[in-house]
């Protein structure tokens, strides 16, 4: 006999209404679509992220803008969550290979989702050489490292080269044709066009199925634009924003956020973090996740990757190779004669 009488769990849990699209929120007429729409936000994915000071900068009282990201978060359920919940979540962290076991294991298994990765290092390093191959990676099947997915590759310096995309695929024994039609390529004029296209992203991101979003170099137009001690503080606040919003689109979808950083080395110092300037400064190696630094060798091929910060994996390097081919690891062999 029970001494208490139990009230009946409620089976019956709340059930809530889930959206897939900004139109479909009750009350959301054009008008507010559209606003939202203007401040980046078009997708149910985005507005779940936003602030309600976002919000209401686009002319939305406060009280709406919470109810419109409350339904939101609970049409995707970003809440708050158990710790099982959230090791359920963590798990949902999948991994995109970089064409080099070795760099793969450093990174463990590859670079992440839901986190951004930044690769910085000198001129010829091989920064961009990584973008390239991981917006080619990415579109691989699961069982061999990709996502499954398309890439989104914002490119500041007019670097780019679909012949590079080409040798690549090729490599992988991937259609070019195909390869080449799920690589969305945006080249950001400065850095206000740059933030631009990022808000803009969200509708693409979602309508392409995009898993990897790339911007080479996060930091060039940052650079130029704002010269001199006065415009720190301004650049720092403006990268930061950034890269809060690259954050977001990362977890909201699920996706791999890949940024490069042209660092100066300076020659009187041998390779320690200090001998190294990051544009960004430090505003950019805290949001990011991974920070990876490259370095030439006197190997005209072979470039030393660091794993220089990560919120969970050992520092450590290892030795990768740019070929044809693309991105490879350097055989044992190679290693030795070194
Ligand atoms: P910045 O953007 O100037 O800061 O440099 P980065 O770090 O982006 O360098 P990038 O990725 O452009 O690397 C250029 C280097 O990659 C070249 O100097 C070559 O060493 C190498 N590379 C590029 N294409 C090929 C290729 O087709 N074959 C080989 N073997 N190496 C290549
Ligand atoms: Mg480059």
């Amino acid at each position: 006999m029970a001494l208490l009488e139990m009230p009946q769990k409620e089976k019956t849990k709340e059930k809530k209404t889930a959206f897939t699209d900004i139109s479909e929120l009750p009350n959301v007429g054009p008008a507010t679509a559209e606003k939202l729409k203007e401040i980046g936000f078009s997708t149910i994915e985005a507005l779940a992220t936003a602030t309600v000071a976002e919000l209401e900068a686009a002319g939305i009282g406060e009280k709406r803008a919470s109810e419109l990201i409350e339904m939101a978060r609970s049409s995707i359920e970003i809440a708050w969550v158990t710790a099982k919940e959230l090791a359920a979540l963590k798990s949902s962290v999948k991994h995109l290979t970089t064409s080099s076991r070795a760099l793969d294991n450093l990174l463990g298994g590859g670079i992440e989702t839901q986190a951004i990765t930044e690769f910085f290092g000198e001129f010829g390093s091989g920064k961009s050489q990584i973008c390239h191959q991981l917006a080619v990676n990415v579109q691989l099947p699961l069982d061999r490292g990709g996502l499954e997915g398309a890439a989104l590759y914002i490119d500041t310096e007019n670097t780019f080269r679909i012949e590079r995309i080409e040798q690549m695929a090729r490599h992988l024994n991937l259609d070019f044709e195909r390869v080449a039609d799920n690589i969305i390529y945006a080249e950001a004029y400065n850095s206000d066009h740059q933030v631009l296209l990022l808000e803009k992203a969200d509708r693409i991101i979602k309508e392409h199925n995009v898993k990897l979003v790339i911007i080479d170099s996060l930091t060039s137009h940052f650079r130029s634009e704002y010269i001199g001690r006065e415009m720190l503080a301004e650049r720092q606040q403006k990268l930061n924003k950034h890269m809060h919003r690259l954050l977001r689109l990362a977890r909201a979808f699920n996706l791999a956020a890949v940024v490069t950083n042209q660092v100066m080395a300076r020659p009187d110092e041998f390779f320690s973090l200090n001998a190294v300037s990051p544009v960004g400064g430090h505003i950019v190696g805290h949001t990011s996740h991974m920070r990876i630094f490259i370095r030439k060798t006197a190997g005209k091929n072979v470039r030393i990757v660091r794993l220089v910060s990560s919120p969970h994996l050992p520092e450590g390097e290892v030795l990768v190779k740019i070929t044809e081919n693309g991105i490879e690891d350097v055989e044992e062999a190679e290693i030795r004669s070194r």
